[in-house]
């Protein structure tokens, strides 16, 4: 049925196959609820609508349940899993759904029919589950006037001129979806905070939107603007040190609780790309993440404070900035902050190492920074699933208490005992019908929750389920598109940024300008990330160039030292590396950029072909919309591919290998 993709992967399609309908049917004949909330109640609702629309027949609530007639029981129980976590038994001819909190039973129920959805067996949905992250969240980079910075999926989702008195239906689909994955919490607004947010304008506005999420165990943030106290509150200064200041942050808080008793805290972009921040007046941002979590302690609200931060320096490597700037905080941050670092040290590029602050703040919570909307990525035109690259940088060993040191045992918390433990996702939906604008990008919302309730999840595992939830069931078909997702990233970075280049893009981040050397900031250029010259190219940090090697512990730092050993993947990254410099692939570096940008602009030809051989088992209207944007990719691949080679060759001065056609 068409229905433009609008339905994500809760589309719970009529069951087909009729032994398995047959066996839910026998399953499925009764809901029991002990207890009523809003949560429970919109489990409840869920699996009606779910098991209704699957098994074609209407599945009625019951108050005491039937032993041996088929169904399904939400219970609350103390025993039950800890925090959100959720078991999934059988008892007595009966699917029993146990949690010790009632967002528990909403995310078993959405557990129950993901199974479901995948025509699984219905007694191996046994299971218990916890989720390894406690605050599972979205960041929205939405602005008060409707854009969406770095947002290709139309508008922003929230209407603010017409709430708090509408509140579109919308909002509880967007909240659904959050909690079929499991994300609690979302921040409404852009990083870049416009003060108005904080204005009781704005905060009515917000607890509209909170009343409809909090039904779905979403808690609703804020980001904030570091100078209110200033710009709204008409003070002198916004220096945290200053009691006028605090007093300032401590009744606005209160008012917010006021407004919205649930609220979830504050993300704070500060001393970050020109936005003010506690250096403004000589303070550290343990000062001012301090003096915030001072304000929502009393209410149990949290700081999360970004550790995205550099300076304009010509000089200077913007690489090891984040390290400079956090490493020698760690400990004086208050009990309710967390530090947020993006996944790598420079800017969600298709392929960065992993930021070594990670293990670097045993005593401050650090919570991971992905971003789902493909700034970096190709807007919504270009198909790149992202669960590889998230998976890459958890998995990813810091060594810093032997082997086995992963980021992700760093953000869950296990590795330094944490506190708190954060994930956040820079949300990639809108107002376009199918929320990101690519149909296929929806995965990645998907992928990003599922991975912060189980980093331990592989992308394949979490690319056959979402295609089996939102596109098809026939078998060839799932495996046929999830091999397209999974190559995805990599054929994208072989005709965009191969070998570890960085930021070859104009200032939109689309269009691929690895020339440019001006800008209203030098570490705004191509040329300070990718260094080409007569000699070669890459960014040499070892100890002859930044040495941001050494932030790393020697672990790790060895195996990306030498440049013939460091793999390929990495090598820009940490060396400048001359044009004839015979690499481990056998090639020389010149012969090998050639051949990633050609085989990579290649392999979107193969990316056409498999998707164009699934047509029979997908909605048309969204297939027909992805072959759409994949031509597109085809001929941006190509212009990628053509820019970088013309470009690089006014250095290499070599000859673009004969087996390739010439430029376009
Ligand atoms: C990138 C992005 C900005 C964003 C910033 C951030 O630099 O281009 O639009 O504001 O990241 O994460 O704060």
């Amino acid at each position: 049925s068409a229905d433009d993709g609008y339905r994500l992967w809760l589309k719970y399609d009529r069951i087909q196959n009729t032994t398995i309908s047959a066996t839910y049917s026998k399953s499925f004949n009764f809901i029991a609820l002990s207890g009523n909330s809003d949560i429970l109640n919109n489990a409840v609702k869920e699996l009606q609508t779910g098991l209704t629309a699957m098994l074609g027949k209407p599945i009625p609530i019951v108050k005491t349940p039937v032993i041996n007639q088929g169904g399904i029981i939400l219970t609350i129980s103390a025993n039950g899993a800890s925090g959100d976590g959720y078991s999934i038994q059988m008892q007595s001819g009966n699917t029993v759904i146990t949690a010790s909190k009632d967002a528990g039973v909403l995310y078993g129920s959405f557990a129950l029919l993901r199974h479901l959805q995948q025509h699984l067996p219905v007694e191996k949905v046994v299971v218990q589950s916890s989720p390894k992250i406690q605050l599972r969240m979205l960041n929205h980079w939405d602005n008060p006037e409707g854009p969406i910075e770095r947002g290709y999926a139309g508008s922003s989702l929230w209407k603010w001129y017409e709430l708090p008195e509408t509140v579109d239906p919308r909002y509880t689909d967007y909240a659904r979806a959050n909690a079929s994955i499991g994300i609690n919490g979302t921040v409404v607004n852009n990083v870049n905070a416009s003060a108005r947010f904080l204005t009781a304008e704005y905060v009515h506005k917000v607890a509209a939107l909170a009343g409809v999420f909090r039904k779905f165990g979403i808690k609703t943030y804020l980001s904030i603007h570091f100078a209110a106290p200033k710009t709204l509150g008409g003070l002198k200064t916004s220096d945290p040190l200053d009691p006028e200041v605090r007093k300032w942050w401590i009744e606005k808080t209160k008012e917010i609780y006021s407004i919205i008793p649930d609220f979830g805290g504050f993300l704070v972009k500060a001393n970050s790309e020109g936005e003010p921040g506690p250096q403004d007046y000589g303070r550290t941002h343990a000062d001012g993440a301090n003096m915030l979590a001072e304000a929502l302690a009393p209410f149990n609200g949290v700081v999360i404070w970004r550790a995205f931060v550099y300076k304009a320096d010509p000089n200077a490597d913007r690489f090891k900035a984040a390290y400079d700037e956090f490493a020698t905080l760690d400990g004086k941050f208050a009990k309710n902050v967390i530090v947020q670092v993006k996944n790598g040290p420079i800017d969600f590029q298709p392929r960065e190492p992993f930021s070594p602050l990670f293990g670097n703040m045993p005593r401050t919570p650090l919570g991971m920074e992905f971003q789902l909307t493909q700034e970096y990525l190709g807007f919504a035109t270009h198909w790149v699933y992202e669960a590889p690259i998230f998976k890459e940088c958890l998995d990813a060993d810091t060594y810093v208490k032997g082997k086995g040191s992963t980021v992700a045992t760093i953000v869950d918390g296990s590795l330094h005992n944490y506190r708190l433990t954060c994930m956040a996702g820079v949300a990639n939906t809108g107002s376009d019908r199918n929320w990101t604008g690519n149909p296929m990008a929806q995965a990645n919302w998907y992928a990003f929750g599922r991975l912060a309730w189980d980093h331990t999840l592989s992308p394949e595992a979490i690319a056959r389920e979402w295609t089996q939830l939102t596109l098809t069931t026939e078998p060839k078909h799932v495996s046929a598109i999830s091999d397209i997702m999974l190559r995805s990233r990599d054929i994208y970075v072989d005709y965009n940024t191969p070998l570890g280049l960085s930021r070859p893009w104009t200032g939109s981040h689309y269009a691929p300008e690895p020339w440019q050397n001006r800008s209203s900031r030098p570490d705004w250029t191509a040329i300070y990330y990718h260094r080409a010259d007569s000699l070669g190219l890459g960014f040499d940090r070892t100890a002859t160039g930044s040495n941001a090697l050494l932030q790393y512990r020697p672990e790790v730092s060895r195996t990306w030292l030498n440049a013939e050993t460091c793999p390929l993947p990495y090598l820009l990254w940490f060396h400048h590396i001359p044009w004839s410099q015979k690499l481990s692939s056998g090639r020389n570096l010149w012969d090998e950029l050639c051949h990633r940008f050609y085989t990579g602009a290649d392999s979107v030809l193969w990316m056409q072909k498999q998707w164009a051989g699934v047509a029979s088992s997908i909605d048309p209207a969204i297939h027909s919309d992805v072959t759409g944007r994949l031509a597109k990719q085809y001929n941006e691949a190509i212009w990628w591919r053509d820019a970088w080679v013309l470009y690089l060759q006014t250095f290499s001065k070599k000859p673009i290998p004969a087996i390739y056609p010439k430029p376009e």
